[in-house]
């Protein structure tokens, strides 16, 4: 099916075993590996850096149907951001194995979704130990939707508990992230909604922009859930809220919020593109997010009555860029510069000898369909750097950025990601200087690691 045949209501979730072969590596099923591994390591590692690297992946690209010779593939695991566990209730599904940790901060792995359903794991084996809802931590919180990234204060409820429930007057929406200050938490709505009058759709095909609405923030007093504002911005659409801040304006005393956020604006939304389906036989060029800094000024004097304007402060020009990090210090700090992530989606990955697509099969057209480059921008210059693999490796992964302890620059430490080798055989967990962004490290995986979108790095004796 070429992309001139594709009806808007194809399955992009799914792609047949002939199409398999157009698949790079790590789009395809990978070898469960449930011991330890030692990895070959080369350049020179910190040797402060001791922790454990939290990635969620697919595993399983294929799922054998039980009547035909086909099979369908997703793209994506379902559970999308993994994190230190927390004190969660007892939960009532048969299928759960093991009970609450004691020490669940060390000792499980806690990984959300976009759907109210949480995952947790064995922080040492990562066997997956138990399934459940946020209703199960408080009735109230039934319902389908969540969001894939919750921000988190540092000091957690033991047991977890409901603080707070708000209802905010807009229409429901589909959400990947929030976002929070010191004071306030920003709903900020993304002008997407779910069509639920066919269920049997995919779910992208389910997306519904809204191309005339605004997109709407409300600001919520973090310590009651009081709704406290609202402000609207010209449309555009989001996955991904980079970090927020409260500050006092010097030139009118009251407090304003700036969100910094991975932006988009095109005519559909862009969850469609990130389908097996358009990754194999892409529609047309991939949509770039641009980095965009949002303002809301005067939010301590906001009158509920009345709309505010939200403005932009600042933007990374000429960088297009999706899975944004920052250091964990910098959450929340009005004064943070860097933020690192990948951009270059659908460039050439020179050298490589993976192909991806069918661009990648014959033409000898060779390209890395999943993000070409790591960045590294500052706030306070308007610049950034890029890094690009220099040996035909290609589509590196979401970077993370690990502060070295006793670090008092914000970029004084190392960069952690992982692509695929030139020939597509193993991955490679790599290692760039927070402050040069140049490689200093790397170590090969004995294994190709199956692509994920996010990751977590945990520091100290985790799982251990
Ligand atoms: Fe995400």
């Amino acid at each position: 099916m070429n992309s001139e045949q594709k009806p808007r209501g194809y399955n992009w979730y799914t792609v047949t075993e002939d199409d398999l072969k157009y698949a790079p590596p790590y789009l395809r099923d990978v070898p469960e590996t449930p011991k330890e591994v030692e990895c070959k390591l080369a350049g020179t590692w910190p040797t402060w850096l001791h922790g454990s690297f939290l990635r969620v992946g697919v595993g399983r690209f294929t799922v054998p149907l039980s009547d035909d010779d086909s099979k369908p593939k997703a793209v994506f695991s379902i559970f999308l951001t993994p994190r230190r566990g927390m004190h969660l209730p007892q939960d009532k599904n048969p299928y759960s194995r093991g009970t609450q940790s004691a020490n669940p901060a060390t000792e499980e792995i806690l990984v959300h979704s976009d759907w109210n359903i949480m995952q947790i794991c064995d922080a040492r084996t990562l066997e997956p130990k138990r399934l459940l809802t946020y209703a199960q931590i408080d009735p109230e919180l039934a319902g389908y939707g969540s969001c894939a990234h919750p921000p988190h204060d540092h000091v957690a409820a033991n047991p977890a508990a409901l603080v707070w429930k708000s209802p905010l007057p807009c229409k429901p929406c589909y959400t990947h992230a929030l976002a929070m200050t010191d004071k306030y938490v920003v709903f900020v709505r993304n002008p997407v909604h779910m069509d639920t009058s066919d269920t049997t759709k995919p779910l992208c095909d389910m997306m519904i922009c809204e191309h005339d609405s605004p997109t709407q923030f409300f600001i919520l007093d973090k310590t009651d859930g009081k709704h406290v504002g609202t402000y609207q911005s010209k449309n555009f659409y989001f996955f991904h809220t980079v970090n927020a801040y409260d500050y006092v304006d010097p030139t009118t005393g009251g407090v304003n919020i700036h969100v910094d956020i991975i932006s988009y604006k095109d005519d559909h939304y862009p969850y469609s593109e990130y389908s097996i389906g358009n990754i194999l036989d892409p529609l047309k060029p991939f949509q770039n997010g641009t980095l965009v800094r949002y303002q809301m000024d005067s939010v301590d004097r906001a009158d509920l009555g009345k709309v505010g304007r939200v403005s932009i402060a600042s933007a990374i020009a000429g960088l297009p860029c999706e899975l944004p990090r920052i250091s964990k210090p910098a959450s929340m700090d009005s004064s943070y510069r860097y933020v690192y992530g990948v951009s270059g989606n659908g460039v050439p990955a020179p050298g490589t000898e993976v192909p991806i697509g069918r661009l990648g099969n014959g033409l000898k057209v060779v390209h890395s369909s999943f993000y070409g480059y790591l960045f590294k921008s500052d706030w306070q210059t308007g610049t950034f750097k890029l890094w690009k693999p220099q040996n035909g490796e290609s589509c590196p992964s979401e970077p993370i950025f690990i502060q070295r302890p006793g670090a008092t620059d914000e970029d004084d430490g190392i960069v952690i990601s992982i692509m695929i080798n030139r020939e597509g055989t193993h991955s490679i967990l790599i290692g760039l200087d927070g402050k040069t962004f140049e490689e200093v490290a790397r170590a090969d995986m004995p294994q190709v690691y199956a692509l994920g979108p996010h990751g977590s790095f945990v520091e100290g004796d985790f799982g251990l």
